[in-house]
């Protein structure tokens, strides 16, 4: 019960003190905080439910976790690897940003950017499949959120069209980082710190937490199912089955069982339908590539012929959505 809000952010409000002066006032914020609303979504360890703020109306999101549920269930790793890395990703559009945690009694709470869209798994079904135009958008956006979070050693893990969110303007907005790993890098001095002292995510061994890893089947690269190793070509590998599903309409490796889908993937057992861009299959078999070292990098992806045209970096993410056809 020792999580603590160190690097939270509170709200600042501007006071004068008894001598007439005028200090800031730093206040946490808390459940009463903030009004609850509808439910958006449930997982197995938390719900997401729609709330605004009391005194300002913003609207958020707040991820609402059971500590008893987390302890019996031995998640509270995965807890804070998802607060840390939250509060290692701040300033990039393409993130679910975190404004505030705290927590009561019973839960723990992290509140987060409202991503009004929805998932794009949800856009992309009703859709059934996406043109070249909208996946060369939402591809782009997602790359250049994954450039981020590799430059601030993060590796996702778990990229799937579940955790892509889309905001009120249609622009891709990145969650779930429960399953992320912390690369070890030089800290900045004002990074906000584990809710544990002593004990950073990145303290844990790496063959526990590869062993204990589990993704999404359908995204997972060979070399975790292979050598038990994620590395950042490992969400490039997930990029390109999010590239080719929105494309094709499904994922590139699926099969009855999740035996049988790992046992396509490390045999790189899949097909492009009939029809499917060329510039954009040159790009995913450069991608899905079984060894690590050899899929296309960032830099490589960023100039690809299948993303003429994407003006990489802060102009994008001003860019108005296109039309979904
Ligand atoms: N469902 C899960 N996270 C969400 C968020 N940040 N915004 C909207 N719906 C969500």
């Amino acid at each position: 019960d020792d999580w603590q809000d160190r690097g939270a952010a509170v709200s600042v409000r501007q006071e004068v003190d008894a001598n007439g002066k005028t200090v800031a006032r730093y206040i946490k914020k808390g459940v009463r905080d903030f009004n609850f609303g509808n439910t958006l979504g449930e997982g197995s360890y938390s719900t997401v439910v729609f709330a605004t703020d009391r005194q300002t109306l913003k609207e958020y999101a707040i991820k609402i976790l059971d500590k008893r549920h987390i302890i019996k269930e031995k998640k509270v790793k995965y807890v804070n690897i998802e607060k840390d890395t939250l509060n290692r990703l701040t300033d990039h559009p393409g993130i679910v940003r975190l404004y505030y945690t705290f927590q009561d009694e019973r839960s723990l709470y992290f509140v987060l950017d409202l991503a009004k869209g929805g998932e794009l798994l949800g856009v992309l079904k009703r859709m059934s499949t996406f043109d070249e135009e909208c996946t060369r958008f939402y591809g782009a956006q997602i790359l250049d959120t994954i450039d981020y979070m590799h430059k601030r050693g993060v590796i996702h893990r778990d990229l799937k069209p579940e955790n892509v969110l889309l905001d009120h303007q249609m622009h891709v907005k990145i969650t779930d980082f429960g399953t992320a790993k912390i690369l070890k890098m030089p800290r900045r001095p004002d990074e906000s710190t584990s809710s544990i002292p002593q004990l950073d995510s990145t303290d844990i061994p790496e063959e526990e937490r590869a062993s204990s890893f589990v993704g999404t089947a359908e995204y997972v690269s060979p070399e975790l199912l292979t050598d038990k190793n994620a590395c950042k070509a490992s969400d490039l590998w997930a990029f390109g089955c999010i590239i080719y599903q929105l494309l094709a309409g499904r994922p590139p490796f699926k099969a009855g069982n999740e035996y049988q889908t790992f046992q396509k993937i490390v045999a790189l057992d899949y097909e492009f339908p009939i029809g499917f861009p060329a510039v954009a299959r040159d790009l995913v078999e450069r991608l899905l590539v079984l060894d690590p070292a050899r899929r296309l990098q960032i830099e490589h992806i960023k100039n690809h012929e299948f993303f003429d045209g994407i003006s990489w970096g802060t102009d994008m993410w001003k860019q108005k959505a296109p039309r979904l056809k």
